[in-house]
């Protein structure tokens, strides 16, 4: 049943997915003759790896361009720049079986299943959808539905029902055995519990965290909430303005923040932040997403600035003593030295 994308034989140690200089970009504004004359870089230059059995967390503020990011990365929309590799293989050159086998092995959750649902189709039908090129005789379909809404903690009788006749988490459990049903590798989850309350929040992530260790997945976890990130991550990365600012094992980023961006959201959760510091730092200005000029992006809400903040965009980097942690900083710094006022 499982279709892997790629032939030749992996070393554990690579990545599951790699993307280079990945960017997007979208026309804003036009000129007489309707050809674009500025853009909006929704997703700018960004580089990361997803390895095999992780949970990747995608943070930052609304808009700051992670489902497009998602996007880009399951190949629903085309890129500007840049490249991704999956499992070894070029996903922006893939064709027909190739991107076929690549389709089934990523597979995404949204936030609101709901939404993603057919409200006339049942349970059994929803679950199944993605079966339907397996060629399964109608027992070996049925059997196989049964099977998965187990795995997801569903009743039996969730065959027979239909969207509206689920609860919220309910919901969100049946969208992921559509997901599972095809078998897949890696799994994008877009704000898969923020329509949810608390309660079945934390059912959901705990399935997910079990279907993980069970299946082997891989998780790419968008999220504006940290304490779930917090819950869930592996590692994370904080992106601002269509860039990732900074990428970190998720205890290292919980207790040593080092992009005043990661710090100021951060520091909106003191109870989160296992260090010193637990003063709000609140950022002024507003964000501006029109890129092109040759400076951080952060530089007008940044609270220590330089010089060359200006002049020069910061490209991620490696922190002294830690490859796994990069921040795209001229001045990173960790809080309680970050001259940090309230
Ligand atoms: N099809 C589109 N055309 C033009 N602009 C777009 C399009 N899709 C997204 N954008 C813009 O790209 C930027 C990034 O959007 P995106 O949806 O990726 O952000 P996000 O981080 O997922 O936000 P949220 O947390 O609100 O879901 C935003 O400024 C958005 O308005
Ligand atoms: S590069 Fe400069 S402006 Fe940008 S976040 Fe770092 S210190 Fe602030
Ligand atoms: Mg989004």
């Amino acid at each position: 049943m499982s279709s892997a994308v790629t032939t030749r034989p992996r070393s554990p140690a690579e990545p599951l997915l790699a993307v280079a200089g990945l960017s997007k970009r979208y026309p804003i504004a036009t000129d007489f003759f309707g050809r674009p004359t500025a853009w909006l870089p929704a997703v700018d230059d960004v580089s990361l790896e997803i390895r095999r059995g992780e949970t990747l967390a995608l943070v930052g503020e609304s808009g700051s361009g992670k489902s497009t990011l998602a996007r880009l990365i399951l190949r629903l929309i085309p890129a500007t720049a840049g490249t991704i590799r999956f499992d070894g293989q070029n996903v922006l050159a893939a064709r027909g079986k190739r991107l076929l086998a690549f389709r089934q092995q990523a597979q995404i959750i949204f936030q609101d299943p709901f939404e993603s649902l057919d409200p006339r189709m049942k349970g059994a039908a929803i679950v199944g959808e993605g079966m339907d090129h397996l060629d399964l005789g109608k027992d070996a379909r049925r059997q196989r539905v049964a099977e998965l809404l187990n795995l997801v903690h569903l009743p039996a009788d969730a065959a027979d029902r239909f969207p509206h006749e689920f609860s919220g988490g309910q919901r969100q459990r049946l969208s992921i055995a559509r997901a599972l049903a095809v078998d897949p590798s890696f799994i994008v989850a877009d704000e898969p519990v923020s329509a949810l309350d608390v309660s079945m929040q934390s059912q959901v992530l705990n399935l997910m965290r079990e279907l993980q260790d069970r299946l082997g997945l891989t998780y790419l976890f968008i999220s504006h909430d940290m304490s779930v990130v917090r819950h869930v991550a592996d590692r994370v990365a904080v992106m601002y303005l269509g860039r990732v600012v900074e990428i970190a094992p998720a205890d290292e980023l919980f207790t040593n923040p080092l992009h005043p961006y990661t710090q100021a959201l951060l520091s909106a959760v003191p109870s989160l932040l296992t260090g010193r510091h637990t003063e709000r730092i609140r950022v002024t200005g507003e964000a501006e997403p029109l890129g092109g000029e040759a400076a951080c992006r952060f530089a007008n809400r940044c609270f220590r600035p330089l010089e060359v903040c200006r002049r020069r965009v910061p490209p991620l980097t490696p922190i002294a003593g830690n490859p796994d942690h990069l921040v795209a900083c001229f001045n990173p710094a960790p809080l309680d030295r970050a001259g940090v006022v309230a």
